[in-house]
C-alpha cells in the first residue's frame, strides 16, 4: 500500500527526471524498511463526513517516526478522506524557477531567522478523562497512554491537571471543603480522584513519554467559604482575608502531588476568572478583578510559588481568552511593573480566537520578551457532545494550532484527554467533544482526527524546536487571493496554511493544511533545495527533512 502511494507521488512529483527505475527502486527499499513497525488505523465510520480509528486491549494504530536520510524528505497525511499519519518518502530536488507555475503555493523556507522555541504539546487530565481511562481494562488503558504519549503515539509532553474538580466531573468538589473558614488548610488531603485516577494516570503518561511531562494546575474556584457568591454560585470573589490560604491551597496541592511522584511544573492563576466575574457560568468559578489578581499575584501567589518546593513553580497568568490579554497582561506592567516578575507565562483559551486576530500576542508581549505565551484550553465548542468522525472538528484543530503557533505560541495543550459516548461526564451538562472518545461497555476508545492533527504537530516538533520564517512567494499563474484564499473560512482573515521549525534533531519541519475540496500542490524551497508536496483534498502534512546534509 505505501508504495503504491509513493508511486502515485512519484508520477504527479515529476521527481524522477531521468533515471526511473534506480530511484524508483531505492525508495521502494527504504520505504518497506521503514513501514513495519507501524499498525494501521482500524477505521470504523459513523454518520459524519470522516472516520475514527478503533483500539481496544489488543490493538490500536501506532506511528513511528523515522530520522529522515540525507536528500530525502518524509512526508505524513491525514485527510478527510481518511488516510491517517499515512507515510511516504521522496529526494530533495535542486530548486528549479521554471516550475513557479506548475504549484497552488511556493512557500521559501528561512530557517536563520528564528521565532519562538518549543516547550510541548499535551492535554488536560479532567476527572472526565480519569474515569474513561479507568473504566477501560488494563490493557487498554496502557494502549491509551501510549498513544498520547509513547513514541509508538503523539509524543505528547505536556499535561494541565485540574486542582480539585472542574465542570468536567461527575459533581462538583473542593480541597479541605471542612472544616469551613480553615484559614489553615489543616484538612488539605489528597481525595479519591487523585488517588484512584488522576495520578496514576499522569504517572503512567511520565512512564511512557519521550520527553519529560511538564506537568500545571488550575483552579475552577476553591472552596465555597472562602468566597463571596451571589445565590445561584456563578459569580463570587474571593475574600479578602484568605488570599493567603488561596495560594496556600496550590501550595499544598503541588506538594502532595510531588510526594506522589507529580511534580508539578506550573499554576495558572484561575481558570478563566471573567467567567466568575462578568459572566453568569453555571459551573465552578472564581472571578476576578485585573486589580486583585494583580495584587494576589504579588503577595500571595507569585511568592508562595517560588519557595512552595524545591524547584520555582511557573505562575501562568490569564488562564483565559486571549481577548483579555490586555487586561490581564500589560495592565498588571500599567498597575506594578514589579509583579511581572512574578509572571513567567501567559495561558490562553482559544474558543474566541476567531473573533480575535492573533497580532493581539505579540502587540502585549512586545515590553516583556522573557514571557512566553502558551494555550491552555480550547474544543471544538460548534454543538453540544461528541460527534464521531467529524473532520470539521479536526479542521478547527488545524487553524487554531496554526494561528496559534504563528502568533508566538510556545506550547498547546488540549482541553480534555477523553471523554464518553454522551462528550462527559460533565455535571452541569456542560458536553463536549475530545481527541478520543471512549467506550466502556465494548472496551474501545475512538481516536479521532483532533487526535491525528494534533500528533503531526506533537510528534514532530519536539521541545527545543524553534519556528523559523517562512516566506510565501506568489505562484505566477495561480490564482491567489492572498486576503481570502479559504472558501470554508469567510470570516476569518488571517487563516494559515503552514508552519515550519527547526529541531534539535537537525531536521525540518513543515506543518502543511489543505483546506480546499482539491487536491493541491506546494513547492517548499530552502537554500538549493527544493520539495514538491503533493496534499491530498481536506488534509494535514507533515514534511521533515535534514538540515544539514
Ligand atoms: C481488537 O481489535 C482488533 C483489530 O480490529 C481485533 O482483531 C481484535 O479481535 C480486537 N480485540 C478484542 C479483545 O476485541
Ligand atoms: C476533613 O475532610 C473530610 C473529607 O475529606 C471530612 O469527612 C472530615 O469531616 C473533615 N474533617 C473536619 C474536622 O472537618
Ligand atoms: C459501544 O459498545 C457497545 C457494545 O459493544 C455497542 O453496542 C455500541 O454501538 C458502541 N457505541 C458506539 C458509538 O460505537
Amino acid at each position: 500500500m505505501p508504495s503504491l502511494i509513493v508511486m502515485a507521488m512519484i508520477a504527479s512529483n515529476k521527481i524522477l527526471s531521468t533515471s526511473l527505475f534506480v530511484r524508483l527502486s531505492f525508495i521502494l527499499l527504504l520505504n518497506s524498511v521503514y513501514t513495519s513497525a507501524d499498525f494501521p488505523c482500524i477505521s470504523r465510520r459513523y454518520a459524519e463526513e470522516s472516520i475514527v480509528c478503533v483500539c481496544n486491549s489488543t490493538y490500536c494504530d501506532t506511528l513511528e517516526r523515522i530520522q529522515p536520510q540525507c536528500n530525502t524528505y518524509n512526508m505524513y497525511t491525514s485527510s478527510e478522506a481518511g488516510s491517517r499519519f499515512l507515510k511516504s518518502e521522496g529526494f530533495i530536488e535542486n530548486y528549479v524557477t521554471a516550475d513557479y507555475e506548475e504549484f497552488d503555493r511556493i512557500l521559501e523556507l528561512v530557517p536563520n531567522k528564528h521565532f519562538q522555541t518549543i516547550l510541548g504539546f499535551g492535554a488536560a487530565c479532567t476527572d472526565a478523562a480519569g474515569l474513561n481511562w479507568l473504566a477501560l481494562s488494563e490493557k487498554a488503558r496502557e494502549k491509551f497512554i501510549n498513544t498520547y504519549f509513547s513514541s509508538e503515539g503523539n509524543e505528547y509532553s505536556m499535561i494541565r491537571v485540574t486542582i480539585a474538580g472542574s465542570d468536567f466531573s461527575p459533581s462538583p468538589y473542593y480541597y479541605n471543603e471542612y472544616p469551613e473558614n480553615d484559614k489553615d488548610l489543616t484538612n488539605f488531603t489528597l481525595n479519591c480522584p487523585d488517588v484512584s485516577y488522576k495520578i496514576p494516570m499522569i504517572r503512567a503518561a511520565m512512564a511512557a513519554a519521550t520527553d519529560e511531562v511538564l506537568v500545571f494546575g488550575s483552579v475552577w474556584s476553591p472552596p465555597q467559604w472562602m468566597k463571596w457568591m451571589n445565590n445561584d454560585y456563578a459569580i463570587s470573589r474571593l475574600k479578602s482575608e484568605y488570599f493567603q490560604t488561596y495560594a496556600d491551597y496550590y501550595c499544598k496541592f503541588a506538594q502532595l502531588y510531588e510526594k506522589q511522584g507529580v511534580p508539578i511544573w506550573g499554576v495558572t492563576t484561575t481558570n478563566e476568572p471573567l467567567d466568575g466575574a462578568v459572566i453568569k457560568i453555571p459551573f465552578q468559578t472564581l472571578g476576578w478583578s485585573v486589580q486583585k489578581m494583580g495584587q494576589f499575584i504579588k503577595e500571595n501567589l507569585g511568592p508562595t510559588m517560588k519557595t512552595c518546593v524545591d524547584k520555582p513553580i511557573k505562575v501562568l497568568a490569564a488562564d483565559d481568552q486571549r481577548l483579555t490579554i490586555p487586561l490581564w497582561f500589560t495592565g498588571f506592567g500599567d498597575i506594578d511593573p514589579e509583579l511581572m516578575n512574578y509572571i513567567d507565562g501567559v495561558g490562553m483559551h482559544g474558543y474566541l480566537d476567531s473573533y480575535v486576530p492573533g497580532d493581539i500576542i505579540a502587540a502585549n508581549l512586545k515590553n516583556y520578551p522573557d514571557k512566553f505565551v502558551l494555550s491552555t484550553e480550547f474544543s471544538d465548542t460548534s454543538e453540544s457532545g461528541i460527534n464521531l468522525g467529524s473532520w470539521r472538528k479536526g479542521e478547527t484543530y488545524i487553524v487554531t494550532i496554526l494561528d496559534n503557533l504563528v502568533n508566538h505560541y510556545v506550547a498547546w495543550v488540549d482541553w480534555n484527554m477523553a471523554v464518553d459516548l454522551q462528550g462527559g461526564p460533565n455535571w452541569a451538562q456542560n458536553f463536549g467533544d475530545s481527541e478520543i472518545v471512549v467506550n466502556s461497555t465494548s472496551d474501545e476508545f475512538y481516536k479521532q482526527p483532533m487526535y491525528y492533527v494534533l500528533g503531526h504537530f506533537s510528534k514532530f516538533i519536539p521541545r527545543g524546536s524553534k519556528r523559523i520564517d517562512v516566506i510565501r512567494r506568489t505562484a505566477v499563474k495561480v490564482d491567489v487571493d492572498e486576503n481570502n484564499i479559504y472558501s470554508s473560512y469567510p470570516d476569518r482573515k488571517d487563516v494559515y496554511d503552514h508552519v515550519a521549525f527547526l529541531t534539535p534533531r537537525e531536521t525540518v519541519v513543515v506543518v502543511l493544511a489543505n483546506y480546499e475540496e482539491d487536491p493541491q500542490q506546494t513547492a517548499l524551497i530552502i537554500g538549493s533545495r527544493q520539495i514538491t508536496v503533493d496534499l491530498e483534498a481536506k488534509s494535514i502534512v507533515t514534511v521533515e527533512f535534514p538540515y544539514y546534509c
